[in-house]
């Protein structure tokens, strides 16, 4: 009987939010509509008892649409769509939409740069821009080199010839990394962080399914199902570990102040920057920001910097195994600009004189953008392309579907080339064609932080060992999630080249 109440309910609140939003398209009566959609439902059906694997191409495939804008129904929620950089840049440059839409909700990290409503966010990215700046980046370079060695001999410890998930290893790295730049802890002494790192992403993969099954997007009929119990479970779990990291990095900041008033310096030998969790504990002290505020960043820093990276490498190591040209001309740049006889010197300028990498790097991001799809809500009434679109109307740019959009990058768009990136091919593009970390301010806080400690993760892999696989690019299959994941993780031999400074040493 309780169900059968409930059920009745559910259907009559959905009818009237149906309308009510039918009347609000009007404005938009002309854009086309991705089939099938049905009353209330919307386009669920494309969704609805699928696999991941078919819901992230069920997507990808009605998002793959020639008109610069149409529409799509999650349930009764209408969605504006667009995979034209023209649109993408109205929408994600506009100040009314800076806002994400109640879906980020599912992530509960309502309070974190990622999933904050517009002015909790706004306040917030204010702040926090600065721990980011090229300064402190370049601080943090001596940490990047440290933890792509403990990389390489991690992976150099491994019987050869073994086929890895390359994966595993980089995210563990890039872990490493994170942990130590953004809230000074060392994962490798603080196993509670590699827990953490699991649960998160289990939360995540949970919030990420939730997005596609509309029925769940009541919170009352997810806290009935299953997947709740066992997120709530993750959850408490999560909270106790990222307490005990606070806890953490607190009594490190007062060893660090009672250094400071001694004018010593660290156990690395030099003062550690004001990083991440340092403004966040400041303002937090200065009653800028509540303590959940500080919790949600340290969970959405801990993601954001490290699973992104990491799975992005590993798609990286599967093109270099499967274009050994392309890995000769990427190893061949890194050997030039830091030969193997010397020690590393990573600086800004050498850095910089990676071009190839850089290139190649940024095509791992065009054909494989973690982001695949963003979403963003109106908070005023906005003008695009000609229509008056109101308050309150949720939009979806599919990164995934403009880096292959052939309109842009021409018949071959498909096709792994790094040459996409040369001044020639780039100049006269689009500046929002190419949108791996988002664009306008509400982008990835982390870009270039991405971009330097990437490139020094694979000079330290390429340095060391060529990469092979038995597995190719077309196996790469994705499925739906809030990040880019693939059905089955990319898997690389690894063989130590003959005269890599691990070897030589
Ligand atoms: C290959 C690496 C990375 C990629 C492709 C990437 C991509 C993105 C994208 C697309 C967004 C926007 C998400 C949205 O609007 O829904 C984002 C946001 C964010 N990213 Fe990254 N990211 C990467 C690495 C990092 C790193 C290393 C950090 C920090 C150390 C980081 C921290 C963040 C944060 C905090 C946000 C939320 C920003 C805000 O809303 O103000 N990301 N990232």
């Amino acid at each position: 009987m309780m169900i059968l109440i409930l059920f009745s309910i559910i259907i009559v609140l959905s009818l009237v939010q149906y309308v009510r939003f039918q009347r609000k398209m009007l404005f938009a009566k002309d854009l086309l509509t991705v089939q099938p959609c049905y009353p209330v439902v919307g386009n669920g059906l494309l969704f609805l008892g699928k696999s991941g694997e078919e819901r992230f191409y069920n997507l990808a495939g009605v998002l793959n649409n020639p008109a610069k804008l149409f529409k799509m129904w999650l349930g009764v929620y209408p969605v504006i769509c667009t995979s034209d950089p023209s649109m993408a840049q109205k929408i994600l440059t506009n100040p009314n939409c800076m806002q994400k839409p109640f879906i980020y909700n599912f992530f509960k990290l309502d309070y974190g740069l990622f999933g904050a409503h517009y002015n909790v966010w706004k306040k917030q990215r204010k702040h926090l821009n600065p721990t980011f700046n090229q300064k402190i980046l370049n601080g943090f370079v001596p940490i990047f080199d440290r933890c792509a060695q403990n990389l390489v001999q991690t992976l150099a410890a491994l019987p050869e010839g073994e086929s890895i998930n390359i994966t595993d290893y980089v995210n563990r790295c890039t872990l490493e990394m994170v942990c130590a730049t953004t809230i000074g802890a060392d994962c490798n002494k603080n196993p509670g962080v590699n827990k953490l790192m699991t649960l998160i992403i289990g939360i995540f993969n949970l919030a990420s399914a939730r997005i596609l099954n509309m029925h769940l997007y009541w919170e009352r009929i997810y806290q009935l199902t299953k997947e709740y119990r066992e997120e709530q479970l993750m959850r408490t779990e999560a909270y106790n570990y990222a307490n005990q990291i606070l806890q953490d990095a607190v009594n490190c900041r007062s060893k660090q102040a009672n250094r400071a008033e001694s004018d010593e310096t660290d156990d690395d030998g030099y003062r550690r920057p004001q990083i991440f969790i340092d403004q966040l504990l400041e303002l937090q002290e200065a009653n800028k920001l509540e303590d959940i505020e500080v919790i949600h960043n340290v969970y959405t820093v801990i993601v954001g910097g490290s699973d992104t990276s990491g799975t992005e490498l590993g798609y990286a190591a599967l093109v270099l195994a499967s274009y050994p040209q392309i890995q000769e001309k990427v190893y061949k740049e890194i050997v030039e600009v830091f030969p193997l006889e010397d020690p590393v010197n990573f600086t800004q300028e050498t850095l910089k004189q990676l071009e190839y990498t850089e290139m190649f790097l940024k095509e791992c991001l065009r054909l494989y953008p973690i982001g695949p799809h963003l979403m963003r809500e109106g908070i005023a009434e906005f003008e695009l392309d000609g229509m008056k679109v109101p308050k309150g109307m949720f939009y979806l740019v599919s990164i995934y579907n403009m880096h292959r959009n052939k309109e842009v990058w021409g018949p071959n768009a498909d096709k792994f080339d790094p040459e996409n990136f040369t001044p020639e091919r780039s100049s006269g593009r689009h500046p929002f064609a190419f949108l791996p970390f988002s664009g306008g301010n509400r982008n990835c806080i982390g870009s270039r932080y991405a971009m330097i400690s990437m490139k020094i993760i694979l000079v330290h892999l390429l340095r060391n060992f060529s990469l092979s696989s038995n597995m190719k690019l077309e196996d790469l299959r994705f499925e739906f999630d809030a990040l880019l994941r693939t059905t089955k993780e990319p898997q690389i031999i690894l063989e130590q080249r003959k005269f890599s400074p691990l070897f030589v040493s």
